[in-house]
């Protein structure tokens, strides 16, 4: 902005209102307060509503405005201050070219918020979400979501649409890859430490951005995975499984919450007032805004429970939705719905204060274009730090599934590897799905890792897994019939001494929409691993995916299997150092692997039945008759090039405030390694029931070899305790056990009487 024109808006307009606030958290949230309330002041009906309407970018802000059509409507409505965020718009240059408008043309000058899917990253991108999840290392997720913040506030971006803290049971559903798996402890804590790393220590600084906690609420329970479908689910499993990470977000000070597309007890949650005025707004005291899903205001006509858009736009506003997202409810009728009455004026300057604050703590009424910068734009993206912390969240991330006969780490000068596969050759794939705002072509593949340890390979494709053009919008073309490579990639398997075969899902099999009723490997893939078996069973299967698979016959042929998700930009580095030992892996499930998708859905934290086990060894048990009950690889779970045993299991019960579990890990296995110490109780009779296992604590650290480490977890009331079913947290006296181990299926057990 040139001088003169900021000074004239510094008196005329909001930007008066926004000289330097205090430092100090209460007295800085006081002088926001009045800001805010002195701004409201000078609104008119339609500028307050316009703050709660957001738009999808929709021209190219640098060049001519828009002059026809749904275009020339939204740019004439920019300029009237009837917009108050844009989404996808990004670029210094564009986010600048917008921001101007509103700053300069409109009455008010008030800058708009800009967001942006940043889920793992902006260029520079890490393993997706539950790639992170697996390495249960907070740090490292929080600097993973912190280098996202840096990157994205480059380009103009000042909220991601982030974290997804949304727990889930079922891998059919393609959003899996977006969250932290099926845990709601783990959940939490990973959900805080991505708003941590996105909102730093102060929101006004200029690399630190807005997170959103989403999907409010229960989005991770679409029935049999299918996307956007019905939820239906009990009281007790909203306030103990799908509730507790978004309190925990909320309690970390989350600046936005996203509600969901689907339906809560028959509620569309965009129009749920129970769950955004009464729970969020009300029992847990959300001090930010809650911003519609993409066109979800909308789609409550569809579900059948608003007549038309303008009672949809009613019934949003009324239940504690304050920013609409491309729906067109709030600007087409609320302007109207208030005038007639029907929505009081205080719910939309309810609204309103909310948005505004968040734009006030952002700063951007200090100064608008401090996410505009071109040169920090230029020097960020792709930076050798955010490659380098890329690299470390990768690592973190792999899971080894299994390695019989130590076929891995391979020797420095393993001879004859032959690497099959397409995806060990694709350099975007492992982008994953959210790589909205990186460039295609940029992950390091398989064989560019592998080139840093080895020239001792060669490779070969054996079939694509796609065919045709990817898109993020269409479905995929799965290569179903071409087997031509086949023949080459079998005379290789042939004559070399170890097969790295890389196989899995596309980055697009996964993510928004893209829901699977098959979990296994798509194509003929499964057929190409099947021939290369059947010549050299010496098999390093690298799986890639975004979801867990069922692979029941690799797991019982192949010798080693390796699980690397989508990691991101440093994909192939990653990877690679795992095969060859200079990285040990230490990732562990965040998510079950069932063995047949008939298991789904599928999770460690289940109830018992009435009927358990076999006990009168007849069919009349909780069971299938043609599959086990256990999933393939269970939650926590995950190996190392070592190998971590445990003793001495001590209760301390003495202080029924603070239990004390300890348990002794020695690292046994000869090389230096790092371990997840997981701690699960079992409330063992409860006014409501409680699951055969709840995860309560885990730690993670490094052990050198033969080196020993008395890990202890402190139970309390917090983790004791359990929701009722009127939302009450409850401490109930009585016998739990307690399981301390190296996953949710393997650990030194012991019970406790809480008094
Ligand atoms: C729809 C998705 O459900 C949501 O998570 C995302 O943030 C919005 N689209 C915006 O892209």
């Amino acid at each position: 902005m040139k001088r003169s024109n900021f000074l004239i808006t510094l008196l005329t307009g909001a930007l008066v209102l926004s000289s330097c606030v205090s430092n100090k958290p209460a007295e800085r949230a006081d002088e926001i307060d009045k800001k805010v309330n002195a701004l409201l002041a000078q609104m008119t009906i339609e500028e307050k509503v316009g703050q709660m309407v957001q738009y999808n970018g929709f021209y190219d802000a640098t060049g001519p405005a828009p002059s026809e059509g749904n275009a020339q409507e939204k740019y004439d409505n920019l300029k009237k201050g009837g917009v108050g965020s844009f989404l996808n718009v990004r670029g210094a240059k564009q986010v600048r070219a917008l921001q101007k408008i509103a700053v300069e043309e409109t009455r008010l000058g008030i800058p708009l918020i800009f967001g942006l899917d940043v889920i793992h990253g902006h260029k520079t991108l890490s393993p997706i979400p539950l790639a992170e999840s697996a390495s249960w290392d907070m740090q490292a997720i929080k600097k993973s979501a912190r280098v996202a913040a840096i990157e994205a506030s480059a380009i103009g971006i000042n909220w991601t649409f982030a974290p997804m803290v949304d727990i889930y049971r079922d891998a059919r559903w393609g959003r899996v890859m977006e969250g932290a798996g099926e845990d709601p402890y783990l959940g939490a804590k990973i959900g805080v430490a991505r708003i941590k790393g996105f909102q730093g220590d102060d929101l006004s600084a200029h690399n630190t951005i807005a997170a959103c906690a989403k999907h409010f609420a229960g989005y991770g329970f679409v029935e049999a995975g299918k996307e956007y479908n019905t939820v239906d689910f009990g009281t007790s499993t909203l306030y103990n499984i799908v509730l507790p990470p978004f309190k925990a977000a909320v309690d970390a000070d989350v600046k936005t919450v996203m509600n969901a597309f689907n339906i809560v007890n028959g509620v569309p949650s965009t129009g749920n007032k129970f769950l955004q005025r009464d729970i969020l707004k009300g029992k847990w005291g959300f001090k930010g805004y809650v911003i519609s899903d993409w066109a979800s205001g909308a789609e409550m006509v569809n579900h059948g429970f608003a007549a038309d858009l303008k009672e949809a736009s009613l019934h949003a506003a009324e239940a504690g939705c304050d920013m609409d997202m491309e729906s067109y409810t709030y600007v087409n009728h609320l302007v109207d719905l208030v005038e007639e009455g029907k929505v009081n004026v205080s719910i939309v300057d309810e609204a309103v204060g909310r948005i505004l604050r968040v734009k006030y703590e952002l700063g951007l009424f200090d100064d608008p274009y401090k996410y505009c910068d071109e040169a920090r734009e230029k020097e960020l993206l792709y930076h050798d730090d955010h490659q380098a912390a890329a690299l470390d969240m990768a690592h973190k991330s792999v899971v080894l599934l299994k390695n019989e006969g130590g076929i891995l780490p391979l020797a420095k000068d393993q001879k004859k590897i032959a690497v099959i596969g397409a995806l060990a050759d694709d350099k975007t794939s492992m982008l994953g799905s959210w790589r909205i705002g990186s460039d295609d072509g940029t992950a390091v593949s398989v064989l560019e890792g592998l080139n840093k340890h080895t020239a001792n390979y060669t490779y070969a494709k054996g079939a694509d897994v796609v065919a045709g053009d990817v898109n993020f919008v269409f479905h995929l073309n799965e290569n179903t019939t071409d087997k031509s490579g086949f023949k080459e990639a079998i005379q290789l398997a042939k004559k070399s001494e170890v097969v790295v075969m890389v196989l899995g899902e596309h980055g697009f099999h996964s993510g928004e929409a893209r829901s699977r009723t098959k979990i296994d490997l798509p194509g003929v893939q499964q057929q190409l691993l099947e021939e290369v078996y059947k010549v050299n069973q010496n098999i390093v299967l690298v799986l890639t995916n975004g979801r867990p698979l069922a692979l029941p016959w690799a797991a019982d042929n192949i010798p080693a299997i390796v699980e690397t998700w989508q990691l991101g930009t440093q994909s192939g580095n990653a990877i690679a150092d795992v095969l060859f030992g200079a990285y040990n892996p230490s990732g562990k499930l965040p998510m079950s692997f069932p063995r047949s998708v008939g298991q789904c859905p599928i999770y460690y934290n289940k109830f018992s039945t009435g009927r358990p086990v076999n006990a009168e060894k007849n069919v009349f048990w909780s069971h299938y008759t043609d599959e086990e009950n256990d999933p393939l690889y269970a939650f926590g779970y995950g190996l190392s090039y070592t190998t971590f045993e445990y003793a001495d299991l001590k209760i301390d019960d003495a202080n029924p405030k603070a239990i004390k579990v300890s348990v002794k890990v020695t690292n046994t296995g000869g090389v230096s390694g790092e371990e997840v110490t997981q701690l699960y109780i079992r409330d063992k009779a409860a006014s409501v029931v409680r699951p055969i296992k709840e995860l309560k604590g885990f730690e993670k650290y490094t052990l050198a070899a033969n080196e020993s480490k008395e890990v202890t977890f402190t139970l309390t009331d917090a983790e004791l305790g359990f929701y009722d079913n009127q939302g009450n947290f409850i401490v109930e006296p009585g016998m739990f056990d307690v399981m301390v181990g190296t996953s949710s299926v393997k650990g030194l057990s012991g019970s406790f009487e809480l008094k």
